[in-house]
């Protein structure tokens, strides 16, 4: 059984003042959600404001992004360890905007990944196509790529401590969403490529979370299809209400 997460991804959005004002009203709402992991991902600065709004919820910490060395003479950059002493279990990485504002690599993604999982943190590893690519039927070789490249010699003993989700780029922050269809055959295509390189029993375990214009209106019928095991949530998250039902459909 994959239990279901709703992580919101604020992006650049929401200073420590307002990210403390969010918990405040969010967190009530949800209190007695047990069946759904909520994962939220403030920008860096606004964590720990956040976190001490939540830290006795059930609401988990996330980061946007992290560097791949433990500790170094890297300006600007944070650290897993960093992040984990702030409240933080989980760790977006290779998000669309990073690989392609930011030149992120599968390679550096990879490397991401590494250092989070052997500091025990959670990565939550992006993959997506661009309307180009879908276009021209490249869907499934991009995604191919992405997966394979990002984690060739991962290792997992649990599967619950890998999270992938699918973020077609062109339905991110466009009002456009994947179809179910759409979206449940590209699930399931990842997840066949996760069975050959962890085995198909892991590969059952690993939550695969849709996401791209996720809204209250569309959650429902994404979230139904079967391999469909959560949804990442950009825009919609940033308010509280909104968010909140997303996360209650799963009530
Ligand atoms: P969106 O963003 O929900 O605003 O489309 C999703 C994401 O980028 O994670």
């Amino acid at each position: 059984m994959r239990k279901p997460i709703i992580a919101g991804n604020w992006k650049m959005h929401m200073t420590g003042e307002e990210a403390a004002e969010y918990g405040k009203q969010f967190a009530p709402r949800v209190k007695d959600i047990s069946d759904v992991e909520i994962v939220i991902a403030p920008p860096y600065t606004s964590l720990g404001a956040f976190f001490r709004e939540v830290s006795d919820t059930r609401i988990k910490l996330c980061a946007q992004n992290v560097h791949f060395e433990e500790k170094g003479a890297f300006t600007g950059e944070i650290s897993v360890s960093m992040l984990a002493c702030e409240g933080v279990s989980h760790i977006i990485i290779g998000h669309s905007e990073r690989r392609s504002y930011f030149g992120e690599t599968d390679e550096g993604v990879r490397a991401k990944i590494k250092t989070t999982l052997g500091k025990g943190l959670i990565p939550i590893m992006c993959v997506g196509e661009t309307l180009e690519e879908r276009e021209q039927g490249n869907t499934n070789n991009v995604i191919k790529v992405q997966i394979e490249e990002g984690l060739r010699g991962i290792e997992i003993d649990d599967p619950q401590n890998l999270i992938v989700a699918y973020e077609p780029v062109w339905a991110i922050g466009t009002g456009k969403t994947a179809s179910p269809d759409q979206a449940q055959e590209v699930h399931a295509f990842i997840r066949g490529l996760l069975g050959t390189i962890f085995g198909k029993e892991k590969a059952s375990g690993i939550r695969i979370l849709y996401g791209g214009s996720v809204k209250p209106a569309n959650v429902r019928e994404l979230m139904e299809q079967e391999d469909i095991d959560g949804g990442l949530v950009g825009g919609a998250s940033l308010d509280p209400t909104s968010f909140e039902k997303i996360v209650k459909f799963y009530e």
